[in-house]
């Protein structure tokens, strides 16, 4: 038995939980493209570089995507699927104590805090590093330009010994969004091992349909 999107909420809770289809397509690609972008720009871009700009605009496209199918999208991707409520996180909480296992058809409501977060987060990044960069019809060239091997070796010696200075004398605004940039990077990465942690924990309790779902190949 298929589950289709159009289906109304109290349809919906009346499938068996095996058969339901819980992320569509756009919320897995986004879901993994967003990853990809991460790990990129963390672990493989050069700071600042054109290609770094370049994967963080196209990180900025695909959550505006993805905030757009949260609006438009089907029943489970919706953002009234999983409001952001505090008072739900902790009664999820106690249903974890008390050994409850409930059936989500979205985020759970402690999950549905991390993904707030995340995406916050991510908002942060992405306007700060468009701060630094500036609008992509001028800035991009500039930095293009600069992503040679050899300018990109220069800014990181220059990094190394002065964090001002690999701002390149732009002066103090600069530097306050560089802070602001590299701070929520790092915060960035302490939700994604909570997340991460919070996935693994869930997978054992509730069981492998969880992570399952968010697979290529499962609807
Ligand atoms: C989640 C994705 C991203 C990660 C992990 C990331 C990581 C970093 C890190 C670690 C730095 C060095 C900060 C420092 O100087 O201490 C940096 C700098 C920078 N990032 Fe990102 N970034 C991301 C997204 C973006 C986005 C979306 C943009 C803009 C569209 C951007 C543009 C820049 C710029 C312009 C710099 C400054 C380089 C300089 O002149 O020193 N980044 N990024
Ligand atoms: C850079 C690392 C990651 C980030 C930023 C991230 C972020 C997110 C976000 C924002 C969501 C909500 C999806 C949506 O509604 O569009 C989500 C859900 C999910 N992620 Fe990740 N994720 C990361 C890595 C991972 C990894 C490595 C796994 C697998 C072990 C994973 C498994 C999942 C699962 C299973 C869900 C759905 C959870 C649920 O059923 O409520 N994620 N993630």
């Amino acid at each position: 038995m298929t589950v289709s999107p159009s289906l109304d909420s109290d349809e919906f809770a009346k499938q068996p939980v095996r058969t339901r289809r819980r992320w569509d397509p756009v919320v897995k690609i986004t879901h993994w493209s967003i990853v990809t972008a991460i790990l990129a720009n963390a672990l493989v871009t050069e700071e600042g570089s054109g290609t770094h700009i370049w994967v963080g605009y196209a990180l900025a496209a695909i959550l505006a995507l993805r905030l757009l199918w949260g609006s438009i999208g089907p029943p489970e991707a919706r953002f009234s699927a999983f409001p952001l409520s505090p008072g739900r996180a902790l009664g999820h909480l106690r249903d974890i104590r008390a050994g409850k296992k409930e059936v989500h058809r979205s985020h759970n409501p402690l999950g549905a805090l991390m993904v707030y977060a995340i995406w916050s987060m991510l908002g942060v990044i992405i306007a700060s590093g468009i701060a630094m960069a500036g609008p992509p019809s001028t800035t991009f060239l500039d930095r293009a330009e600069r992503s040679d091997e050899v300018t990109q070796k220069v800014l990181a010696e220059r990094r190394d010994h002065d964090a001002d200075e690999a701002t390149e004398g732009a002066g103090g605004e600069e530097s306050e969004w560089e802070e602001v940039h590299e701070t929520a990077v790092n915060l960035l990465y302490v939700l994604i091992a909570l997340h991460i942690a919070g996935v693994v924990f869930e997978t054992r309790r509730s069981g492998r349909e969880i992570l399952l779902a968010m697979l290529p190949g499962r609807a």
